[in-house]
Parts: C-alpha cells; sequence; structure tokens
C-alpha cells in the first residue's frame, strides 16, 4: 500500500496561506523565463517556493514512459526529478518500453550507460524496506528522492485476493502530479479515448479532475508526420480540456521540439529539453501555472 503521511488537502491549506503571503512579495519571474508555455495557463510566479518547502516533504512525482526513442531519455530524466526537485519518484513503464527500450542490451543501456547506471543504484538502493519511514525524517531536504520501477502488468500479477489494494489507484492517490515523457502518439491515442489497458493508462483514467485537481504534464515526442497528423492535434485538444475549469489547465503540455529525429528525418517530434521538462514540472507543483488556487 502507498502512503502520503501530509494530505492532498494540507497542501492544499498551506498553499492557500502561502499564496496569501506572496501577494504582498514582490514577483520574480525568472523561473519562468525559458519555457515554451504557450499552451499553458500563467499565473502570478511566487519568488523562492520549492516543491518540498510547499509540501512538507518531498513531492510525489509518477514519471510515465511510453514507447517512443525518448524512452532512453527516461532513466535521466528520472534522476534528474529525484536530484533537483528532491522528489521520490515512481516510474511507471508501458509494455513496449519494459520489453524493447528499457530492455538490458537493448537502446537505453547502450545509449546512455552512465545514467543507467546510476538509475539502476537508485532503484536499487530505494528498496530498503525503512522507505516510506525515512521520507519524513529531516535529511530528505538534503538528499535526492527516490526511485521505483513499476511496470504495465504488475498490478495484475500482484493482485492475488479481493482484499488486496489496487495498484493503480494507490499510485493516483500516492502522486501529487503525473509527468508522461515521452508520451508516444500511441498513449496520447489511448488517453484520448479513454482507453486503458496497462498500468499507465488505468492511472490517467482513474486521474481525479473533480476534487484534487494534481496536473498532469504530457511531453509528447514522434516522427514528424505523426506530429503533424490532424488526430495529434485532435486528441492533444481533448486531453488539454480534461478538468480545465475557469481557463486554468490541469493538463499541460511541453511542446516537442525540431531537430534531426532518431529516424534521420530533420522536423518537430523530439521530445523537449529536460530543462523544460523539470522546469514545467516544478512550476506545476508549485502551483505557478496549470490550476492555481482553484480548491
Ligand atoms: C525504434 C522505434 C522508435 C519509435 N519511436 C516512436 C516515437 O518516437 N514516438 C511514437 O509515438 N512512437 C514511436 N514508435 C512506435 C511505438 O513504439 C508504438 O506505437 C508502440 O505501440 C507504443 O506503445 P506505448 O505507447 O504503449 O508505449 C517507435 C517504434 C520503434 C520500433
Amino acid at each position: 500500500m502507498v502512503n502520503s503521511e501530509v494530505s492532498w488537502q494540507d497542501f492544499v491549506r498551506k498553499k492557500k496561506e502561502q499564496q496569501e503571503r506572496l501577494l504582498s512579495t514582490p514577483k520574480n519571474d525568472d523561473a519562468n523565463q525559458n519555457n515554451d508555455l504557450s499552451s499553458t495557463t500563467m499565473s502570478a510566479p511566487t519568488t523562492a517556493t520549492t516543491p518540498e518547502s510547499l509540501y512538507g516533504r518531498r513531492p510525489h512525482i509518477l514519471l510515465g514512459v511510453t514507447g517512443s526513442i525518448a524512452a532512453v531519455k527516461g532513466p535521466r530524466l528520472a534522476l534528474r526529478l529525484a536530484n533537483e526537485l528532491k522528489a521520490n519518484v515512481k516510474v511507471v513503464l508501458t509494455r513496449t518500453v519494459e520489453q524493447y527500450f528499457w530492455k538490458e542490451g537493448r537502446a537505453v543501456p547502450t545509449y546512455d550507460r552512465e545514467n543507467w547506471i546510476d538509475f539502476e543504484r537508485a532503484v536499487a538502493t530505494s528498496k530498503r524496506p525503512d522507505e516510506d519511514e525515512k521520507e519524513h525524517t529531516t535529511d530528505w531536504k538534503l538528499t535526492s528522492g527516490r526511485i521505483s520501477i513499476h511496470y504495465a502488468e504488475e498490478e495484475w500479477n500482484d493482485y492475488k485476493s479481493l482484499s488486496d489494494s489496487v495498484l493503480h489507484i494507490d499510485l493516483r492517490n500516492w502522486a501529487d502530479i503525473c509527468v508522461v515523457a515521452p508520451l508516444s502518439a500511441h498513449t496520447l491515442g489511448k488517453i484520448a479515448n479513454g482507453l486503458c489497458d496497462d498500468l499507465l493508462t488505468c492511472i490517467l483514467r482513474a486521474w481525479d479532475f473533480g476534487n484534487t485537481k494534481k496536473p498532469i504534464v504530457l511531453a509528447p515526442a514522434m516522427n514528424t508526420a505523426m506530429w503533424e497528423h490532424p488526430l495529434t492535434n485532435m486528441q492533444l485538444k481533448t486531453v488539454k480540456s480534461l478538468g480545465r475549469e475557469e481557463g486554468k489547465d490541469a493538463v499541460v503540455v511541453v511542446q516537442p521540439v525540431a531537430k534531426t529525429l532518431a529516424c534521420g528525418e530533420v522536423g518537430v517530434g523530439a521530445l523537449a529539453e529536460l530543462d523544460d521538462i523539470i522546469s514545467t514540472t516544478k512550476q506545476c507543483l508549485t502551483h505557478m501555472i496549470g490550476n492555481v488556487s482553484v480548491i
């Protein structure tokens, strides 16, 4: 069972108090300058706000990694979220990533050996039995968060009796935010159409847009023709409308960039820079973009 000792309600209360304090302080736009946030709703940026100072514990980030070639950057992204945001990161893989991109001897371990080794080490040390207890000791402010991996079929493999908890609901409740990077065309299509045949899409299909209003960050990555296909725009429009309230977005899209793609073609479709994904995640966690004090 996944636990969250500081509840979302506590967080929202703290956040409201902090926003009231910040209204009387000068604003600092530095944190927003380098992001492509054209698709998002901006609110007043805060000063020295960090996710951990708001939550009073490590932020909880679900990182969905789907079957784009950019999945090779997943381990590095997980490490950076754990290090730079001092977040506990639970990585949720699709079957394609598990079976192809992240398999030993396949793309990831070869492409980015150094980060792969660090990532494996971080996952191994995160499996300590005292994991949840340690989270609430004082050292979390200084050290990186922990990283664990969850697999597409895991909840079915571990579900034995009616009294067992349901993993996609536990993870949904545990998370403060879900970041899907890279987001493949296939998983985008599933989210937009409400399909949920693996752990990640079950979590997103069970996302609570009504009450908790936790944000979702999507970073699509695909071949240019896939990106420019009319369905992509239609599906992104549908997904971005989920949970939108008074012009505030629950779903924030970090746009792909133009470069030479893995297939050799040049065009838009490459995964956004990790810096942009991380800063957007941080801003969503601190409610500087996306849903802002709507509760
Ligand atoms: C080498 C290779 C690279 C791929 N890269 C991408 C990609 O960048 N973006 C994408 O949307 N699909 C890409 N695909 C296709 C997906 O892997 C495929 O649609 C898969 O079903 C995605 O499943 P998932 O979304 O459940 O992970 C690629 C396939 C291969 C074989």
